[in-house]
């Protein structure tokens, strides 16, 4: 049976092997038990895992600003997948950013994931093509 739980810091270790070479996921710097502990504490309740037998086979991780919310880092286990699993932990972050009074929510796609980009339109989910995303490296690190 399939478990979905809140994720908290003690988590990071098993998230990180799951994500480890994940096409379609991009783990940064800002993914260190440093990087973690502090979105999980800006962000708390609102990143979800799904576990079977004890073990992770799925994960994502929502935060909000207070005006938009955002989900990363979306995966499930290759042995997992087309069971609903993504789609259960995107509910969950979804709900919980409802409950926080968060009425839109953006992710970022990697340009080439056709199937990710098959799961988010088969939930609802649309391009923004009117938007260009800009990013800014303040400690110039492009890894961060
Ligand atoms: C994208 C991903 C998270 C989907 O996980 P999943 O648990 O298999 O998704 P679900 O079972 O909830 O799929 C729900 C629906 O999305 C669509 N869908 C999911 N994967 C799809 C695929 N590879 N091709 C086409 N449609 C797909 C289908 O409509 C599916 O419903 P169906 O199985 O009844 O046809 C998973 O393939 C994955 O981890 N990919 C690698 C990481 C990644 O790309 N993450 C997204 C980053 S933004």
């Amino acid at each position: 049976m399939i478990v979905y739980k809140a994720m908290t810091n003690d988590d990071h270790a098993a998230i990180m092997a799951l994500l480890d070479a994940m096409p379609g996921v991009k783990v940064r710097d800002a993914d260190s038990f440093e990087g973690f502990a502090r979105y999980l504490r800006r962000n708390p309740g609102l990143s979800f895992a799904a576990e079977e037998d004890g073990a992770f086979v799925g994960c994502v991780f929502g935060g909000h600003d207070g005006r938009r919310g955002y989900l990363y880092h979306l995966a499930v286990a290759p042995t997992h997948r087309r069971r609903g699993i993504a789609s259960a932990l995107v509910r969950n972050a979804l709900d919980a950013l409802a409950a926080e009074g968060i009425g839109k929510v953006h992710i970022d796609l990697l340009a080439d994931n056709a199937d990710g980009l098959a799961f988010w339109q088969a939930a609802g989910w649309f391009e923004r093509p009117e938007l260009v995303r800009l990013s800014f490296l303040p400690t110039g690190n492009p890894q961060g």
